[in-house]
């Protein structure tokens, strides 16, 4: 599949590999088999606590596979470390008023992390993991001075709202390539998509197949008639309705089957097809915001 032009000229794959909440073996497992499958956009975050693990799943890629890392692109995330599965709030926010803290420190040092556990001089797309409120322009403008020390192929954005790029542009000199959310045919997003599309920011969809979860979605009857059309399963059709919208999705499987089966998409889907899956939005809200960032 063709990859997708960034705003700084860099091309990124079609669809990627998500690799949260995957640790150790099973993620060795999962990345050699995604690797075999065709997948080369792998995607992890400080706060998953997997970075460790996904550093060992890049070495046995290189072995297993013949794959270097040229090959792949690697995508990580600055954020807080999770605690009970909820960011701790140590180092991006303010514990009283008017505390500062060495955010550019902060960024720099997670990033030298990611490169050290991943044994590489380079990553190929580091994003914000959330809008931190207390220290959002802090971060950005870190993140930017970094890219220009050129460690870094591209910058982006995750869980960002019009609001969130408002408050970041006004002084930012390189705007966002990316911005990592979840769209799904129950929140399609539309205002936000437009955003983006106008400022030439590519999405990328994390939890794209999170509707399977929910049983009017497996037996939707549209759903249904349009993967007999396309001889698709559910799951492909979702991936093939984001890529065709020029959304990256992101999947997440630690079968080997499923990740295969997640990029045969060799189809694609008519243009009121599209439209007949984006009508079942309901603006499904499946993640707390609030929680995982307060101050949202
Ligand atoms: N930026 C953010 O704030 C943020 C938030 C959430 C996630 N993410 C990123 O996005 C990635 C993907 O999101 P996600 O893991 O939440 O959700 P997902 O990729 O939508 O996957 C949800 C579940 O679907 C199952 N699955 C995969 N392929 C399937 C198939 N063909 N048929 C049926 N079920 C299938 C997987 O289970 P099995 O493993 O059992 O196959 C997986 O646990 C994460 O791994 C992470 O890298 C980012």
């Amino acid at each position: 599949m063709q990859g997708k032009l960034l705003n700084n000229g860099l091309t990124i794959p079609s669809i990627g590999m998500g690799t949260y909440p995957l640790q150790g073996t099973a993620l060795t497992e999962a990345m050699c088999s995604a690797v075999k499958s065709g997948y080369r956009l792998f995607d992890t975050a400080h706060s998953y606590g997997n970075e460790d693990s996904f550093g060992v799943a890049l070495q046995e890629i290189y072995k297993q596979t013949g794959v270097s890392r040229a090959d792949l692109f690697l995508t990580t995330k600055v954020g807080e470390k999770l605690r009970y599965g909820i960011g701790d709030g140590q180092l991006f926010y303010r514990r009283f008023k008017g505390e500062e803290k060495p955010i550019y420190e902060t960024v720099k040092a997670q990033i030298e992390n990611s490169l050290r556990l991943f044994k590489t001089d380079y990553l190929d797309v580091v994003l914000i993991h959330w809008p931190y409120p207390d220290f959002l322009p802090e971060i950005w403008y870190s993140l930017e001075k970094i890219y220009k020390e050129g460690i870094i192929r591209a910058i982006g954005v995750s869980n960002f709202r019009e609001r969130h790029f408002e408050r970041v542009l006004k002084e930012a000199t390189i705007v966002p390539a990316i911005n990592q959310i979840n769209i799904s045919p129950i929140n399609t997003r539309a205002a936000q998509q437009n955003y983006c599309k106008q400022k030439n920011i590519l999405i990328e969809v994390y939890s794209p197949l999170m509707p399977l979860k929910y049983s009017k979605i497996r037996d939707n009857l549209i759903l249904q008639e349009l993967c007999l059309k396309y001889k698709c399963s559910l799951a492909q059709l979702i991936l093939r309705w984001d890529i065709d919208q020029g959304l990256v999705p992101i999947p997440k499987s630690s079968s080997s089957l499923r990740l295969a089966q997640n990029i045969q998409l060799d189809f694609s889907i008519e243009k009121n097809d599209i439209d007949l899956i984006s009508s079942l939005n309901e603006n499904f809200q499946y993640l707390p915001e609030s929680i995982y960032c307060p101050g949202y």
